[in-house]
């Protein structure tokens, strides 16, 4: 895994950035953290790598918002889903197997309902308001080489980059 440190909201967008450049069709990003911990500031600098440029905000509400990117990038919020039959009811299972990127915020309270393999990140609020430590962790074979890839590229644009465990 790769733990990188940012110090504020914009390196957290940029680190999006360098992920959306590295994910492919059909990769799955379960995205983790308290509220307002930068989930949806994460997927916006992923979104906005893919060439996104709509306004990119939790669908809270909607559960699911389709971004036309290429590949297209299925958006999940799960904080309000309360059953898991709510998640067969949206298509939750084919989206996930789909040809787009899914990016899923909240997606520790249906961790049994993840694919068995998927990119984790963590976001936890750090000692200053604007400091967040972003933990990357592989789930696979196919996000361990993604990790990796990370690794080089995070290391000469983050100044606080801790790899290894
Ligand atoms: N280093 C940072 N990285 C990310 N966000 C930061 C950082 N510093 C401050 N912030 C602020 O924290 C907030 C993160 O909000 P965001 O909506 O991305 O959180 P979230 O995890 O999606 O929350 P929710 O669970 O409510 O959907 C934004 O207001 C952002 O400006
Ligand atoms: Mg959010």
């Amino acid at each position: 895994m790769v733990m990188i440190h940012t110090s504020s909201p914009e390196e957290t967008l940029h680190l999006g950035q360098l992920l959306a450049a590295l994910l492919k069709a059909g990769d799955v990003v379960c995205l983790c953290g308290d509220l307002g911990a930068g989930k949806t500031l994460l997927t916006k600098g992923i979104a906005a790598g893919l060439g996104v440029t709509e306004d990119v905000t939790s669908p809270t509400f909607t559960v699911l918002q389709v971004y036309e990117a290429n590949p297209p990038i299925y958006h999940f919020d799960l904080y309000r889903l309360e059953h898991a039959d709510e998640l067969m009811d949206i298509g939750f299972d084919e989206f996930v197997s789909g040809s787009g990127i899914a990016i899923i915020e909240w997606a520790d309270k249906f961790s049994d309902f993840m694919p068995e393999e998927y990119l984790r990140i963590e976001i936890m609020h750090g000692a200053t308001p604007e400091t967040r430590t972003i933990q990357v962790q592989p789930q696979g074979n196919r996000y361990e080489s993604l990790v990796e890839e990370l690794k080089k590229i995070a290391g000469s644009c983050f100044r606080n980059v801790n790899t290894g465990f």
